[in-house]
């Protein structure tokens, strides 16, 4: 079984207080494939995301990683294989300096200070943010923080890399550079996004979200003419794929 593989089976997750954000979820994504995870505020995107790595585990259902269920057990070996940046960098960034971030992961993973060096050295490249390496990650901007958050997921080397909302709070020519550098990304990869102009440039697949259910898993261009799914589920049609009125 390759390490590149997601599968939700039927799960389903409550909050503490009751509220059901999940409800009876199944998918499969197999290695190398990019996927698009799209619906409105409040649709369950990140609570989905959140359970690929274990930080939520299912109250119903199973999630498997590269052939393994998730359970407390085995988190720490799933974890060498999930990548996840959050929606929030500021959940991701919490060492003095930009370079100790991005070199936390490979840290945490035993490597030599010589293979640490080169993972942070490539990372903050892919990411274009060589310039930050000695900066205060509470001090960036918003976009710079979603980027240097991005780079400290890439230098574990993920086989899985899960996304929340990537080029929110993005300038254009960062967002260019994300879309670029996860084009290059050749494993798994699953993104939460409401930029449908990157799903449709991206992603050849999407699942969409309504209300805590996936409602639709197909290719990005047919689920992106299906006007009415898109309207139901609060999701505007990419303006590059309108076609003008007759
Ligand atoms: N800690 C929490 N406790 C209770 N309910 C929560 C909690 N976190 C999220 N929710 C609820 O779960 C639902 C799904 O939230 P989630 O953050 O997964 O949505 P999302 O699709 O990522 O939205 P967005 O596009 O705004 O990021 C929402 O109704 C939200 O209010
Ligand atoms: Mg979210």
């Amino acid at each position: 079984m390759s390490h590149h593989y997601l599968r939700f089976d039927r799960v389903h997750y409550r909050y503490p207080n009751g509220y059901e954000a999940l409800r009876g979820v199944s998918f499969e994504i197999r290695h190398g494939e990019k996927v698009a995870l799209v619906g409105a505020n409040g649709a369950g995107k990140s609570t989905l995301l959140l359970h690929t790595d274990g930080l939520l585990l299912p109250c119903e259902g199973q999630v498997v990683v590269g052939g393994i269920a998730l359970t407390p057990r085995t988190l720490p070996l799933v974890r060498q294989s999930v990548g996840i940046v959050f929606q929030d960098p500021d959940n991701q960034l919490f060492m003095p300096t930009v370079e100790e971030d991005v070199a936390f992961g490979p840290a945490n993973m035993g490597l030599s200070p010589e293979e640490i060096e080169q993972r942070v050295d490539a990372a903050l490249r892919a990411v274009g943010a060589e310039h930050l390496r000695t900066a205060i990650p509470s001090r960036l901007s918003g976009g710079q923080k979603k980027s240097v958050a991005i780079a400290t997921v890439l230098s574990m080397q993920p086989s899985v890399l899960v996304l929340d909302e990537p080029t929110a709070a993005l300038d254009p020519r960062a967002r260019r550079q994300t879309i670029e550098l996860l084009r290059r990304f050749l494993h798994t990869t699953l993104i939460a996004t409401h930029d449908l102009e990157m799903v449709a440039e991206l992603c050849d697949r999407t699942l969409v979200m309504h209300r805590g259910e996936l409602v639709a898993d197909g290719a990005t261009a047919q689920i992106f003419r299906d006007r009415e799914l898109l309207e139901t589920c609060g999701l505007e049609q990419p303006v590059s794929l309108r076609t003008a009125p007759v």
